[in-house]
């Protein structure tokens, strides 16, 4: 059994697959672990570590896919017609273990089909308990939460927490966290310990107590649309037009009293709902800022701009790209475990060979392509079979819902 782990080429892409524990682990399950040079050079995981941990370094993308089995990278590579074309180097048999966006990305999942490689799309991971430690979605989140806390405070012209001082008082930063997923969860529990006054919003009610068990305040229009607005699967719905005013009108209200914003609203399969409109943005005084996290997926604010930090009407509006890779040694690390926790139950036998179990529901809701065809069930419009990108509906995500990962800011404030 050979892994590759290769190089990134998309743009603002910093992460790798591997990490030096990672490839140790896979060498002790009986795996041959070949790295491209220089895969971690912007991880801090120069080629020695990987070699040290018992890696091969192969000098090329080329020559490290010559006869691997599986090829771990972070996001899906390049097909004919973009910059490179990464995918013509894979062989058919391979198979692939990255973040595919496969339900928006039909071209990738065609090519890869055609030219027989085993695609599992980590994105698709069934959010249920006993994946939650292969979940890229949370472990990326949960730093891109803790960063963008930090991104906003570094382009605040003023302090985070109350100062009294012999020259004069500092009063607490403001800030209004949207959406209390994993990333807003975080963001709140980083902007408490920085010496914040923390609110916060969401549609989701689970949301009220965990944002309250963090010391944060609870805004929300709690009318009986939201009490109905999770999705059986613990996922936000898309709300009504009505709802939407309603809550528009109290954002605008509680929006300029604020210093910061962090916007991390998401709604699976759609663009990301707008939340901030220019005049909210107007309202507030002069120096604040917007982190917006959502702007990959269109932005909580129409007025950010991915990968710019740009100033609208007095007000920093931050919209970095791939956030996580902003902390690419830590998200890597991560990363790569989520791989080695989805792969090791089908690494089997001492040299490791690889068993797919197609019955697992781990693997029907991951594995995109097998043997030259699209086989998910919600790329082939079966969707009577299809395992929904989202936890399920028989309760199966973490029954403890107010602490849904290991790394969840919940639990670590509970531990502090
Ligand atoms: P997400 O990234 O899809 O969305 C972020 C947040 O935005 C969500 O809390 C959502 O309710 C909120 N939102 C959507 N529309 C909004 C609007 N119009 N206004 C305000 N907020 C809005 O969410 P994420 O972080 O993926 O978590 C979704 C759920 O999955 C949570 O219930 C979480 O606890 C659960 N989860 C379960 C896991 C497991 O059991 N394996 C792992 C990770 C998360």
């Amino acid at each position: 059994m050979k892994i590759a782990i290769l190089n990134e080429r998309r743009p603002n892409e910093t992460r790798v697959a591997g990490s030096p524990e990672v490839v140790k682990k896979f060498v002790d399950l009986g795996a041959q672990v070949v790295v491209e040079e220089s895969a971690g050079a912007d991880s801090s995981m120069p080629d020695s570590v990987f070699k040290d941990a018992g890696a091969m370094i192969a000098k090329d993308a080329k020559s490290a896919l010559q006869g691997a089995d599986i090829v771990l990278k972070v996001q899906r590579p390049m097909i004919a017609g973009e910059s490179a074309d990464e995918l013509s180097n894979f062989a058919s048999g391979q198979v692939l273990v990255c973040q595919m966006s496969a339900l928006s990305e039909p071209d990738f999942v065609d090519a890869m089909a055609k030219s027989g490689v085993t695609g599992f799309a980590m994105e698709l991971l069934p959010r249920i308990t006993r994946a939650q430690s292969m979940d890229i979605l949370s472990s990326q989140s949960n730093l891109a939460g803790y960063k963008s806390v930090l991104d906003a405070a570094s382009e605040f012209g003023r302090a985070f927490p109350m100062m009294m001082t012999a020259a004069g008082t500092i009063p607490p930063a403001r800030v209004f966290v949207m959406g209390v997923g994993v990333a807003g969860l975080q963001a709140i529990a980083t902007a408490r310990r920085l010496g914040a006054i923390v609110s916060a919003t969401d549609v989701r009610p689970a949301t009220k107590e965990q944002v309250e068990s963090l010391g944060a305040t609870f805004v929300a229009v709690e009318d009986d649309e939201f009490l109905q607005a999770q999705t059986a699967g613990g996922y936000a719905k898309e709300m009504s037009p009505d709802y939407q005013k309603k809550q528009m009108a109290l954002v605008a209200e509680t929006i300029q009293k604020q210093d910061i914003v962090i916007c991390t609203a998401l709604i699976p399969g759609r663009p990301a709902p707008v939340l901030i409109d220019e005049e909210m943005v107007k309202s507030m005084k002069a120096g604040s800022v917007i982190v917006d996290l959502a702007v990959e997926a269109g932005g909580n604010c129409p007025l950010s701009e991915m990968g710019k930090v740009v100033v609208k009407h007095g007000v920093k509006i931050v919209g970095h790209a791939n956030v996580p890779g902003r902390l690419a040694d830590d998200a890597s690390k991560l990363f790569a475990k989520n791989l080695l926790n989805f792969l090791t139950p089908m690494l089997n036998g001492d040299g490791g060979e690889l068993e797919i179990d197609e019955d697992d529901e781990i693997i029907k809701g991951t594995m995109v392509t097998r043997n030259g065809e699209i086989v998910h069930a919600a790329l082939r419009g079966t969707k009577d079979e299809a395992p929904a990108p989202e936890p399920d509906d028989s309760g199966s995500v973490d029954p403890k819902s107010d602490d849904p990962v290991s790394d969840d800011p919940v639990s670590d404030e509970k531990g502090d």
